[in-house]
């Protein structure tokens, strides 16, 4: 009977520890609002303020092709840069750069 409780008790700790986990990353979840803002800064000349390109040669954010990448290769992506786009590396934190894929995201 005690063993059962402490059993019970142990579940309930590790639910909260999880809980208190998922609600952490959803803290911390890229923010398209902000995203917007970086991109207004640094990408928008090349990328066009709604992301149709302005440069001959960049993708069409709005059409999507690009971003059916997940983040993580689109993020370095980024961080490293391709022919006429400079890399952000250094420049740009890896969540501000999660940030703009996020905006990016919301462009489709
Ligand atoms: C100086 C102009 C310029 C700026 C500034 C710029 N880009 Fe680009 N970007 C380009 C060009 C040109 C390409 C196409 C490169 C190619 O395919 O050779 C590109 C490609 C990309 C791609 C597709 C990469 C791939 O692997 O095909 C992404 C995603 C991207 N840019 C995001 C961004 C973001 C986010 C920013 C701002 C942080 C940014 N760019 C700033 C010119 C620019």
């Amino acid at each position: 009977m005690k063993r059962d409780e402490r059993r019970i008790k142990t579940g309930a700790v590790l639910v909260a520890a999880a809980l208190m986990c998922i609600s952490g990353v959803e803290a911390h979840a890229a923010d398209p609002v902000k995203g917007r803002e970086l991109y207004t800064t640094h990408c928008a000349m090349c990328h066009g303020k709604s992301g149709h390109g302005v440069m001959p040669g960049t993708p069409n954010f709005t059409r999507g092709d690009v971003l059916l990448r997940p983040d993580n290769v689109l993020l370095n992506g980024i961080k490293v840069g391709k022919g006429a786009m400079p890399a952000y590396y250094g420049i740009l934190t890896d969540r501000e750069i999660l940030d703009i894929i996020a905006f990016l995201r919301s462009l489709r």
